[in-house]
């Protein structure tokens, strides 16, 4: 299985502090945010990496993770010219997956739980989709999973008026199937291409299953869950320790 973290977009709602540099370099905790979700692939025995980012920062976000040698890993790098939703984003990974399933992390999530029981999950299950959800307080935030008799109805992508508590999770599983999908979805009304589209396509074809996180989870994209993703994260061993000395 390869890995590819999505680490595009504007960032806008952490403006300034994005002004002049990339979301996931931000700090969280003792490291950068997208050393988490890289260090999560990594644990789970996933070293094969692709990395999307946006034109901008790609220089910086090159700068401070090369070639993955000092990650054990080996980092492969996309640009996403526009920041045209996280569905776009991870149609630049077809090339890359060259027919392999991945495991798809959104570069501000931040978990505790290891990801090892869920790829072997994904290992099992063979084909289609499989995502990990995490009942939260605010599920309007996020993509909201309607679940019935151990099913995912449907998904709604941060409705006013959700149908569950229970947030769908930036941590994707995927088949080959997927970039056919993505060429099927068109923009949303917030002009993105989205992935609950994508994940609704494998309700549809009976083809989505589910976990679901027993630790913390959050993503870092607003102060608020920023300032949570730190506190959280201090508590929580150093992501690559042997690369912090790097210059
Ligand atoms: O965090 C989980 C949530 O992430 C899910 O519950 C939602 O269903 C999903 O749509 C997403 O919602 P957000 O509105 O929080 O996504 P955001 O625009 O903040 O993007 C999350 C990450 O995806 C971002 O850190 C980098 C990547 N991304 C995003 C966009 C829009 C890209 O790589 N390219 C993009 O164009």
């Amino acid at each position: 299985m390869k890995g590819v973290v999505l680490a595009g977009g504007t960032g806008s709602r952490l403006f300034p502090l994005t002004k002049v540099t990339n979301k996931h370099l931000l700090p969280v905790g003792q490291a950068p945010m997208i050393w988490h979700p890289l260090w999560k692939l990594k644990e789970a025995g996933i070293e094969e990496i692709l990395i999307v980012t946006g034109t901008e920062h790609m220089g910086d976000v090159v700068g401070l993770m090369g070639s993955g040698k000092d990650f054990g890993c080996r980092f492969t790098y996309k640009v996403q010219d526009e920041a045209g939703g996280i569905a776009q984003a991870l149609g630049l990974a077809e090339n890359f997956a060259g027919g392999s399933p991945i495991c798809v992390i959104l570069g501000d999530n931040i978990c505790q739980d290891s990801l090892k029981g869920e790829v072997q999950a994904y290992e099992r299950q063979g084909r289609g989709a499989r995502i990990l959800l995490k009942p939260v307080e605010d599920p309007q935030r996020y993509g909201v999973a309607e679940v019935k008799d151990g099913r995912v109805l449907g998904i709604e992508e941060k409705p006013k008026v959700p149908k569950s508590n229970l947030s769908v999770t930036g941590i994707y599983f995927y088949d080959a199937a997927v970039f056919d999908i993505i060429r099927t979805v068109k923009p949303s009304g917030r002009g993105e291409m989205e992935i609950t589209d994508v994940n609704n396509a494998y309700i549809a074809r009976g083809e989505l299953a589910f976990g679901t996180f027993q630790g913390w989870w959050t993503d870092a994209g607003t102060f608020p869950s920023l300032a949570h993703a730190n506190a959280l994260a201090l508590q929580e061993p150093v992501p690559f320790p042997g690369a912090n000395g790097r210059k």
